[in-house]
């Protein structure tokens, strides 16, 4: 069956004296032998000093963003093998602040995922539509579009071996969450395009989920955990949403 995954997105926010203490609360806080599977993204600078806390902590960690490139003449870029490197486990690909701030398409995200899964990370592949879309009847079809991108190039064996996450681009960071069945008819769609082996592939849903909302979500059907933004900057938050998906 597939394992409950909560996956924390720092995004850009941090400090070494925050992140230690936020750290050391998650790893006191974090009951043993928790069933979800926790996660921390964090921004690259602090991947190290996250390792160090989250070791033998049953906590892996990962990146919000790779390069396309495997090394090389990229100043600037941070390379896949890098990321394994750290330790890493996981790395976010086509967050919807990367599409919309830095221009990312659809190719590119592809391109992303395939070199992320090359170097043996799991990406965390990013969906979803603006507001305009969604007013506009076009969910599905942007979201059939960014999925079929992502298997042109990798394959139904690359997806198989990825992590996905819908977030709707009107509901991150605004409070204003999907609600449990408008995700849930998304994630039904989602894994009907994955082909053969979608029943595998844990699809989780991002977009201001606070420990209020995580359970109704949760118990959704094709909802198989989340990926929460500022609500992972808190360590209590954190892991009641870790403890209501389990
Ligand atoms: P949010 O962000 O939980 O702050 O809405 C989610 C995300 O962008 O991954």
């Amino acid at each position: 069956m597939r394992r409950p995954l909560v996956i924390g997105n720092w995004k850009m926010n941090g400090s070494r004296q925050d992140n230690k203490s936020l750290l050391e609360e998650l790893v006191f806080l974090k009951p043993t032998n928790i069933q979800t599977e926790l996660v921390i993204c964090a921004p690259f600078l602090y991947i190290e000093q996250v390792s160090r806390h989250l070791v033998e902590q049953q906590i892996s960690f990962g990146a919000q963003d790779m390069s396309v490139h495997l090394n090389g003449a990229y100043t600037g870029e941070i390379s896949a093998s890098m990321l394994i490197d750290l330790g890493c486990r996981y790395v976010i690909v086509g967050h919807s602040e990367r599409r919309q701030y830095h221009g990312e398409s659809n190719l590119l995200v592809a391109q992303k995922t395939l070199a992320s899964l090359q170097a043996g990370l799991i990406p965390i592949i990013c969906v979803g539509e603006t507001l305009e879309q969604r007013e506009s009847a076009g969910t599905l079809d942007v979201i059939a579009d960014q999925l079929a991108a992502v298997k042109t190039v990798v394959g139904d064996s690359g997806i198989s071996r990825s992590v996905i996450a819908y977030e709707p681009v009107w509901a991150i960071g605004t409070g204003l969450s999907a609600t449990p069945d408008q995700a849930q008819d998304v994630h039904r769609f989602i894994r009907g395009q994955l082909g053969a082996t979608g029943g595998n592939v844990r699809l989780l849903y991002g977009g201001s989920v606070k420990s209020d909302n995580a359970a109704g979500l949760f118990e959704q059907p094709d909802i198989d955990g989340a990926l929460v933004g500022g609500a992972s900057l808190v360590a209590r938050e954190f892991i009641k949403i870790a403890l209501a998906a389990a």
